[in-house]
């Protein structure tokens, strides 16, 4: 496994492994990897000649309030498990290397990343989309592969990839849960045991929605199934905050108001809350 820190050495290499007409996977981090993230290279390495992680804590995604210096990293431990899951290159770029100081291009993804987090964090999907399509032209891959857990990302990133006709093919993997159901984050480390505890009932709410609405034959309606899972969290004395609980289309995210007249619409039921410091997200989606 070989570590790249400047652009155009990657480009020269993955521009040879094009010439040898070699699949190139690629998972895009932002490094303090956990079984989640080792799913998605597992899921590349099933199906690539040459997998590439890159490992980059992009500060364009992050507002100035929500401290950017202070995202957990720990390169060693990320270059020990890309090994172990036979990565072949991890791109590990610096600051001004992807931003140097004259930098003034931004992808911009309208309506998809208007709501849900775009609302609480409006530059954020700027900043993802901008970093992936400048990543996916350095590293020139077949594929990429991101989370579910991410939902908006996810459709984010597929809509650009769809309206700027870029040549990667983007693959979702599902989300990877902890035993008690909690999605797996980079961010749980900051979770105090009891926080920890509580933050299992994000998971449980969800799955409480997804037993009404298929179980249940769609009976209910949604502001009754909402206020079910909002009451759920809330019981749990640790959850601050709910910053919001959504039912959406999973491929447009317009928003769904009512269950009647669905037909063939996968709904995705996503929400956000606090514990504290600390913001958690999940989803889940309702095939139909
Ligand atoms: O999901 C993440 O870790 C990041 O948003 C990504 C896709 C690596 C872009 O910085």
């Amino acid at each position: 496994m070989k570590i790249l820190r400047k652009i155009s050495e990657t480009k020269r290499i993955t521009s040879a492994l094009i010439l040898k007409k070699k699949t190139i996977g690629f998972v895009p981090t932002m490094g303090y990897l956990h079984e989640g993230h080792l799913s998605l290279v597992k899921a590349a390495r099933k199906k690539a000649d040459v997998v590439i992680v890159s490992i980059f804590v992009n500060p364009l995604q992050f507002a100035p309030n929500e401290d950017f210096t202070k995202y957990p990293r720990n390169f060693k431990k990320d270059e020990k498990l890309c090994r172990n899951e036979g990565v072949d290159y991890i791109f590990y770029p610096d600051i001004k290397e992807m931003y140097p100081d004259d930098y003034s291009t931004y992808v911009i993804v309208e309506n998809v990343s208007l709501g849900l987090e775009g609302k609480i964090r409006p530059e954020h999907f700027r900043g993802v989309a901008t970093i992936v399509l400048k990543l996916f032209n350095i590293v020139q891959c077949s594929f990429a592969v991101f989370g579910q857990k991410d939902a908006q990302q996810a459709c984010v990133i597929k809509k650009m990839a769809e309206d700027l006709n870029v040549n990667t093919k983007i693959i979702i993997s599902p989300t990877i849960r902890e035993k008690d159901g909690l999605a797996m984050s980079s961010r749980n480390v900051y979770l105090n045991p009891e926080q920890r505890e509580d933050a299992a009932y994000l998971y449980k709410a969800l799955e409480y929605a997804r037993r009404k609405l298929t179980l249940e034959n769609y009976n209910r309606d949604i502001e009754f199934i909402r206020g079910q899972i909002s009451k759920l969290i809330k019981s749990r004395k640790t959850a601050t905050k709910i910053d919001y609980i959504s039912f959406n289309n999973s491929r447009t995210l317009e928003e769904v108001k009512t269950l009647k007249n669905l037909k063939n619409t996968d709904i995705l039921i996503s929400l956000a809350v606090r514990f504290g410091k600390v913001r958690l997200i999940d989803n889940i989606v309702i095939k139909r």
